[in-house]
């Protein structure tokens, strides 16, 4: 039976936000319907409600989410009713040519839920966020994009993992490979950044240099494992950074603000053979200009991180696991747990920078 449950929409362009009724069906073949338990508040939710991501309103926001399998549709067997989960954006295919060669985040074949919710008003078919739709108290996800994993971690930390943070943790352990002894420096801290200072710090840097125009970030930062901090207003990051690495620059440079400007801090701010990840997302009209021969006299990689080169079914479980023994303290990102009828008021403090995540707890 189809079921009504409340869920936050953006009905329209630059439109406030607000609570609906929608209608989550049943679960398909190969579908799962979860309960919701925890769901933060990300950019990207505020990029959708803004028109910045697509114009096919209304749309069921919310994609950082973790929460209980409440059934399953035919043929799912690697989640079961009563399981906890935490969602993610890119369930992949396991057939296509990224899959086959062992990389599949960059599969080409993501899928989400075949059937549609809809709003109990009107019928109109939603569209969930990054197909998801997780600020609701129950969402129709593919049961590829559900994730097992230990269920003694608090839900409104699981679903940190949905999205910004396994992102930036993605892209010092999986993109950036950093590894132990290695100088690392972050440029933006916000979320994104905080946690590829928190995954470096896990991966036993020897040195992380966090890098933000904003002295309240920096001191975020330090709390998250970063060694040393640029504020890059006053002093100029890549000679900073060169000073801090004996004149060498960073063996990885991890890009978390998304400008050309800041790119080009990244890339001149790491060793000969260092590795430069860009994980802030750029704008399309964005444009980065270089000497070619700057690039040729330099060795290493130039790599991009999306959803931090994360495999869910790997990297989930084991971040979990490592932020209950203590080793990987995930609490910090929390900002401040809200309502659902709460959403609209924390995108106004997102945007003002005042706090991490705010999730919403259902
Ligand atoms: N130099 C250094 N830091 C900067 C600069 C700059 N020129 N401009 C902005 N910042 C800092 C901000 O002060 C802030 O701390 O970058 C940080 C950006 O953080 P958030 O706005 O909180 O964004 P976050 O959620 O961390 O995402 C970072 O990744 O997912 C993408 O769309 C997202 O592009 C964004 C990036
Ligand atoms: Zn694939
Ligand atoms: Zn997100």
């Amino acid at each position: 039976m189809a079921q009504e449950v409340r869920g936050v929409i953006a009905p329209g362009k630059d439109e406030p936000v607000r609570i609906e009724t929608i209608v989550v069906p049943d679960p398909g073949p190969g579908e799962a319907v979860v309960a919701v338990q925890a769901c933060g508040v990300c950019h990207t939710d505020l990029h959708y409600k803004q028109g910045g991501i697509s114009d096919d309103y209304p749309f069921l926001l919310g994609h950082e989410a973790a929460g209980v399998v409440e059934s399953v549709g035919a043929g799912v067997t690697d989640v079961a009713p009563g399981d906890f989960v935490i969602l993610n954006w890119r369930a992949v295919c396991g057939k296509c040519r990224a899959c086959l060669r062992g990389r599949p985040w960059y599969c080409f074949d993501t899928h989400n839920a075949e059937q549609k919710m809809t709003l109990a008003s009107t019928g109109q078919e939603l569209s969930p966020a990054l197909g998801i739709g997780a600020f609701a108290e129950k969402t129709l996800v593919a049961a590829g994009q559900c994730t097992k994993v230990d269920p003694a971690v608090a839900p409104q930390v699981a679903g940190l993992l949905g999205c910004g943070v396994m992102a930036g943790i993605g892209a010092a352990i999986n993109t950036g490979n950093v590894g132990r002894g290695d100088t690392v420096a972050v440029i933006g801290c916000g979320g994104v950044g905080d946690a590829a200072i928190a995954g470096s710090h896990l991966a036993g840097a020897a040195k992380v240099i966090a890098v933000d125009i904003d002295d309240r970030k920096l001191e975020t930062a330090r709390s998250m494992g970063a060694t040393h901090t640029v504020n890059s207003r006053e002093t100029d990051p890549v000679e900073a950074i060169r000073e801090l690495t004996g004149g060498f620059g960073a063996d990885v440079v991890i890009e978390a603000v998304g400008r050309p400007e800041t790119y080009r801090q990244a890339f001149y701010a790491r060793d000969l053979a260092g590795t430069v990840v860009l994980v802030g997302v750029p704008t399309p009209e964005m444009k980065l200009e270089l000497p070619l021969l700057d690039v040729f006299g330099r060795g290493g990689s130039l790599k991009s991180s999306w959803y931090g080169d994360c495999l869910p079914s790997r990297d989930f479980p084991m971040l979990i696991d490592l932020h209950l023994q203590g080793r990987l303290d995930l609490d910090k990102f929390v900002t401040e747990t809200i309502r659902l009828d709460e959403v609209e008021a924390a995108f106004d403090r997102m945007h003002a920078g005042d706090v991490l995540r705010s999730v919403v707890v259902l």
